[in-house]
Parts: structure tokens; C-alpha cells; sequence
């Protein structure tokens, strides 16, 4: 319910000359609020009338009337709307009553469907705290697009094909120990390919047997698909303890070896179509003689073997033929922007017309105190550790605070997790940030901490009124300021959450969550419950009720989790 459009309704209804789409750019909000919650001046109306603005004013408003609104009004040439709070407060906590945890999600994406691809690591390489934001970032659009009425696919492009498995083989069969390896499977595998490459240096040749191995993993040979294999399991392993703590998961985890035996399909098209030219025994695609202001792209090597770019050509095609997809979603570093654009913009040139509707979604970096991390100086953060060490500060400040609550295991995992959840997604996906302890760990101000705590507390006053029945509201003993203002909020999740899918920005959900915190902090600050008689009190407890709802519901949007103590 939006008060804005019923009013765009009822004038739009009275006036012909005037389509909503102006109307609406016209309505104002009066800065003095004793004005009403709306006015719409009638000075374009006075060609059309063939009267003064006035007088205009003065005989809409007799033909105007609407229950949603307790004053219509005419001063001048203006006409102002002062809102029915009564209906207003009713018809939005009603819809909170019914609708619970599915208020404000929306149908627009029936029956379509969208593929949202994120977190996608490298196998046998760490899960390091630059992976956050991919899969945070890509796990919120994911559920947006759920609250929205899409089918969603989540992918994982796990990396888990080149020729970098060739070199892992070569190393394995020469100094792997397959034990060591399975107690510390990605920490021996990083070892072991730091050796490799070292080795390398010294004795070239070992380069030709790692190629050899690609090639015989690429022919499906026994051995070399057997260990690539253990590989991929052991380093899979890993990755989902880390997806479990973050409470992510994915439909899909078809990585960049689902598609090798798609790929001279997309080669022959390529070649067909002349998109791609021979260059020193190489293939590449030169964006220029198609007159598109891009550097050329390399998509087979001089040796034949296909490339990370190929791969996702055929994902792309592969993902239109089995989805029907209308969005299809990248949730990838912005570094990594060329590529999406190379590879993009060769499917366009293919006649695909459906490229463009695949999106590279592209976002900042997470900056550490303790400088730029490194695989090869061992400064790597795993983003397990970052995880396990927030947990463990998050308990230091439950004993602290308070000791004696149960389940507290449990709380730390849920708030330490959602803090950090939390402030990766709360600023704009493309802006860089520091990372900082403090402020992730706050329960002050705009943290997850904060609004968990808050969504805790209304959990806690509706326990204490033992959930009493909210039926039968006198919503005429809650029309104070702070509670409009609370209702405000809550009426416009639903465009909130279509506005978050539309730009793809998560932080709209995360700042809109605090937002509704604080505003219900304003009001349990102001308004007693226990002190007040019956009938108020369960009026005030709806409002709890309604914001307790819309808060969990928007920590889920973003994947944090609510609990109900802390
Ligand atoms: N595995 C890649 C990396 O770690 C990211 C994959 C992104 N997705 C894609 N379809 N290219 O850099």
C-alpha cells in the first residue's frame, strides 16, 4: 500500500488531462507538515481548464474524497492531502499480518528466470577474504531475485580447469604425499605448486611434462582424471565449510571443466562465422575490423589449447539452452571487467542476440589494515580464519555483556558472521573499503551487531507479553510521529527491494534494515509498554510485531542472520 499512488490514482481518476506519469512528478511534499503529507498545484492545469490555478484548486477539492485521506484541502493554488493515519497504520500492519516473512517481495519475475553466478574460486588455491564480496554480493542478489518472484539459479564457475592442473599433477606425482595432503588439503596443494614453479626455473622441461599432463587430462586419460578429481573434492571439501558458516549454497556447481567438452562447438562457430582470425598459429578475436573499440582477445593459444575466455563463451551458451535465462548474472571482481566485455561482445558479433543480456556485476576491493596479501610472501587471509576470529571476539563480548545466555555458541557464530556480512555489503558494491574490526563489532550505530540486537529486543518484549493476540487494533491510540515513521519505512520494503534488484545493490537492503532499526529504537525509547493499559499496549506491540518481522526478513535478504537473543 502507497499512499503516494492511491493519490495518483484518485486525481489522475479526476483529471483527464493529465497522464499519471506527470501527476506524479508533480505532487510535492509540503515542508511544513501542518500542510498535509502531499500537494499538488494546479498551474498546468490552467491552459487545459481555461481558468485561474485557484479556482481550480477550489473545485477539485469538492469533487475529490477518499477514505485514505482525513483532509484534502485548497490554499491558494494548491490543493493538500493530510493522510488518514488510522487507515494508513491499518492497511500496512495488516499486510504485514498476513503476508509475515513474504511482505514486500513482489511477482514481477514470475515464470522468469535468472542465473545469478558468484564466489567461483580457484580449486586447490585458498579461500581468502577477497572471496567475501563475490559471495555475499552475488548470495544477496540471489535472494533478491528470489523475493522478487524469480526462478533463480545459483551457480559456482569453480576454477577448477587449465593448465595450472597440469603443472599440480607434475608436482604431486614428483614430491605429493597423498596423507599430508588430505589432513591440509589447499594449505599442501599451495606448497606444492609454489615448488613446482620454482622448479621450473632451474629445468624447463618440466614444463613440457605439465603440458602433457593437461593434455592428457583433456583426453580424459585414467590417472591424470583420478587425481585431478581427488583434487577438486578435497579442495570442494573445504570451500563448503567455509559456505556453510556464511550460510550460502548453490544449485549449480558446474565449473569451468563442465564445459571442456563444449568448447570446440563454440571454436567451430567462431571459425564458421569468421568472427575469429589466425594470428602466429594462434586464434583471436580483433574487436577492430568489426569497427568495436576493444583490445583483441585471445581464444585458442599457438599450442591449441583453449582458454579461461572460451570456457565462458560455451558456459554462456550452455546456460541459455538448459535456463531460457532473462538475466544471466556475473558476480566477479571489477578487475576483471575487459574480459566480460571482450567475451560478451564477441557472442554479439556471433548474432547471439541474447549477449547483452548477460551482466558482469563487478564490485570494490576489501583493503586490510595489514597491507596487500600475497601468495607468494605467505600473506594470504583466509577468510576462514577472518570468520573464526570474529566469532571468538563476538563471545569475548557475550561473556562480557551477558554470560549467562544459552546457546551462546551459537549467537557468536550468527552475530560474528552477520557483522561482517554486514558491513561488506552496506556501502555501494563498487566502492573499495577498509576493513576494520571496530566498527564491525559495534553494537552502536550502523552494524549488523545493531540491528540484530535490535530485531533481539523486539523478539524480547513480544515474549514477555507472551505473543499476545494482535487482533482487534485500535490503531487511532498509536498515530504518534514515530510510529508513522516506522510505518513509512515499512511501506516502502517492497519498492526498496525492486529498486535493490534493479541496480543490483544489496547495500539498499542493508541501509534500509538500519534505517527501520533505528527508527523502532526511537520509539521503544519514547513509548513505555509495559506502562501503558491494555488496549495500548497491544496496539504498541503490533508495531513491535510488524518491525521484529521486517527486520529478520531483510537481514535474510542480505544473509545474515537473526537471532532471537543476544
Ligand atoms: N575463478 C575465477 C577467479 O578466481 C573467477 C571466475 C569468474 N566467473 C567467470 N564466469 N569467469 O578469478
Amino acid at each position: 500500500m502507497n499512499f503516494k499512488n492511491e493519490l495518483i490514482e484518485l486525481l489522475s481518476s479526476n483529471i483527464e488531462e493529465l497522464d499519471k506519469a506527470t501527476i506524479e512528478k508533480l505532487i510535492e511534499t509540503p515542508k511544513d507538515p501542518k500542510m498535509g503529507n502531499f500537494a499538488f498545484p494546479c498551474f498546468s492545469l490552467a491552459k487545459a481548464f481555461k481558468k485561474a490555478p485557484n479556482m481550480i484548486a477550489e473545485e477539485l477539492k469538492t469533487k475529490l474524497s477518499s477514505e485514505l485521506f482525513e483532509k484534502i484541502e485548497n490554499v491558494g493554488p494548491y490543493l493538500n492531502f493530510t493522510i488518514n493515519k488510522e487507515t494508513y497504520l491499518k492497511q500496512v500492519l495488516n499486510e504485514v499480518f498476513t503476508k509475515k516473512d513474504k511482505f514486500g517481495y513482489s511477482n514481477i519475475g514470475k515464470e522468469k528466470n535468472v542465473i545469478v553466478e558468484f564466489s567461483s574460486p580457484n580449486i586447490a588455491k585458498p579461500f581468502h577474504i577477497g572471496h567475501l564480496r563475490t559471495t555475499m554480493i552475488g548470495n544477496a542478489i540471489n535472494n533478491i531475485y528470489k523475493a522478487l518472484g524469480y526462478n533463480t539459479t545459483s551457480v559456482n564457475h569453480l576454477g577448477d580447469y587449465g593448465k595450472q592442473f597440469g603443472l599440480l599433477i607434475t608436482a604431486y606425482k614428483a614430491w605429493g604425499d597423498r596423507e599430508t595432503i588430505e589432513k591440509d588439503p589447499i594449505n599442501e596443494l599451495l606448497k606444492l605448486y609454489v615448488h613446482v614453479n620454482q622448479e621450473i626455473e632451474n629445468d624447463p622441461s618440466i614444463d613440457d611434462t605439465a603440458r602433457a599432463w593437461f593434455k592428457k587430462l583433456e583426453d580424459g586419460d585414467k590417472e591424470a582424471h583420478e587425481i585431478w578429481e581427488w583434487i577438486r573434492e578435497v579442495s570442494l571439501a573445504e570451500f563448503k565449510r567455509v559456505y556453510d558458516m556464511l550460510g550460502v549454497d548453490f544449485d549449480s556447481y558446474a565449473g569451468e571443466s563442465f564445459y571442456s567438452d563444449k568448447m570446440p562447438a563454440v571454436l567451430k562457430e567462431l571459425r564458421e562465422k569468421k568472427i575469429v582470425k589466425e594470428d602466429n598459429g594462434a586464434e583471436i578475436v580483433d574487436f577492430e575490423s568489426f569497427g568495436e573499440n576493444l583490445p583483441t582477445a585471445l581464444i585458442t593459444k599457438s599450442d591449441g589449447s583453449s582458454l579461461y575466455i572460451t570456457r565462458d563463451m560455451a558456459a554462456a551458451i550452455y546456460r541459455k539452452n538448459t535456463y531460457k535465462f532473462e538475466k544471466n548474472i556475473y558476480v566477479v571482481g571489477s578487475e576483471q571487467s575487459l574480459h566480460f566485455k571482450q567475451w560478451i561482445k564477441t557472442l554479439d558479433l556471433m548474432g547471439k542476440e541474447w549477449a547483452n543480456d548477460c551482466v558482469h556485476v563487478g564490485y570494490g576491493l576489501i583493503h586490510l589494515a595489514e597491507g596487500k596479501m600475497s601468495t607468494r610472501k605467505g600473506t594470504i587471509v583466509k577468510l576462514e580464519d577472518v570468520l573464526n576470529k570474529s566469532i571468538e571476539k563476538t563471545l569475548e563480548i557475550i561473556n562480557d555483556k551477558n554470560p549467562n545466555l544459552p546457546n551462546k555458541e551459537l549467537v557468536a557464530k550468527q552475530v560474528g558472521v552477520g557483522a561482517i556480512v554486514f558491513q561488506d555489503l552496506f556501502n555501494n558494491r563498487i566502492k573499495d573499503y577498509t576493513f576494520d574490526w571496530d566498527k564491525t563489532l559495534s553494537f552502536e550505530g550502523e552494524s549488523g551487531p545493531y540491528v540484530q540486537y535490535t530485531h533481539a529486543r523486539a523478539c524480547s518484549i513480544l515474549r514477555k507479553f507472551n505473543d499476545m493476540d494482535l487482533l482487534d487494533i485500535n490503531y487511532s491510540l498509536i498515530k504518534d510521529d514515530e510510529v508513522i515513521n516506522i510505518i513509512n519505512i515499512l511501506s516502502k520494503y517492497e519498492t526498496t527491494i525492486i529498486q535493490a534488484g534493479e541496480k543490483l545493490e544489496p547495500y539498499i537492503i542493508t541501509r534500509f534494515s538500519a534505517e527501520l532499526a533505528k527508527a523502532f529504537n526511537k520509539f521503544y525509547h519514547d513509548y513505555s509498554i509495559s506502562d501503558s493499559d491494555e488496549e495500548t499496549k497491544r496496539a504498541r506491540l503490533s508495531i513491535v510485531y510488524a518491525v521484529k518481522t521486517v527486520l529478520k526478513s531483510s537481514l535474510a535478504l542480505i544473509g545474515v542472520e537473526a537471532p532471537e537473543e543476544m
